[in-house]
């Protein structure tokens, strides 16, 4: 796959990467190497020059509207900055329920009662629904992104640097919650992270980005061993 901006050059250049069902692996790479690029291109957000993309059997650079809308139903994103990704003017639980009533046409009483679910299988209150974005922490607003993203069901959950933003004290509750749910709903989630050690806690494969190309794909415990591209060791090492 080629993905190239006009300033930046081919930023994608040849990148390949496949995520398998229930799987959790983590993209990792220096800060402008490319991932989030990459992970806007799997979520349909960026065209792509050239390559394929194929997301549960549909042909993302042929998709329809009716495809996209499959799409989006079966992968869900989480962002780094939860501030900029929730809608201020809107109470949580629209928020939460957006995704199930645009998707999946749930509204009323069953709307109102999955909200609830999601909300405390995030860590959050039922009655934190009608309250508005700004009465929470960072971390509160990511526990809601997440909370959003849930509520579809997804099959694929793809998190760009999900705790880059928080306070440290935060992140590894996040994380936490992040690979508990990943493990009990069985999702297969994509982390895109600069950090090892995010990598390292919630994936159980981690693929190298470098100069627009996955440069190393293997096991977590054995890169983290002994990591064989140049690429992958300066991490490690940075990151020990
Ligand atoms: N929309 C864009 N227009 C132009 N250049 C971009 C755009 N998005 C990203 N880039 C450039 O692509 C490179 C990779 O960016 P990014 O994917 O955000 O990296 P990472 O997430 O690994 O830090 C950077 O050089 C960045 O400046
Ligand atoms: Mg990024």
């Amino acid at each position: 796959m080629v993905v190239a901006f006009p300033e930046a050059g081919r930023v994608l250049d040849g990148v390949s990467l496949q995520v398998h069902a229930g799987e959790t692996v983590a993209l990792v790479g220096a800060s402008g190497c490319g991932k989030t690029t990459l992970a806007r291109c799997l979520l349909g957000l960026q065209p792509v020059h050239s390559g394929q993309i194929h997301i549960g059997g549909i042909n993302l650079a042929r998709a329809n509207h009716r495809d996209m809308k499959r799409v989006r139903r079966c992968m869900q994103a989480v962002f780094q900055d939860p501030g900029a990704s929730l809608n201020e003017r809107m109470r949580v639980g629209e928020i939460v329920g957006e995704p199930l009533r645009v998707l999946r046409g749930v509204s009323g009483s069953g709307l109102r009662t999955a909200v609830a679910g999601f909300l405390e299988a995030v860590g959050l209150d039922a009655a934190d629904a009608d309250s508005f974005p700004h009465r929470f922490s960072g971390g509160q607003k990511q526990r809601i992104a997440i909370a959003r993203a849930l509520s579809v069901e997804p099959d694929v959950l793809v998190c760009d640097e999900p705790t880059s933003a928080l306070d440290v004290s935060v992140q590894a509750r996040v994380l936490n919650l992040l690979s508990d749910l990943q493990q009990d709903r069985g999702m297969a989630m994509l982390m895109v992270t600069h950090d090892l050690a995010v990598a390292a806690c919630t994936c159980d494969r981690i693929a190298v980005l470098q100069d627009g190309q996955v440069v190393e794909d293997r096991p977590t415990r054995a890169l983290l061993d002994a990591p064989m591209h140049a690429a992958s060791t300066a991490l490690v090492n940075a990151s020990s």
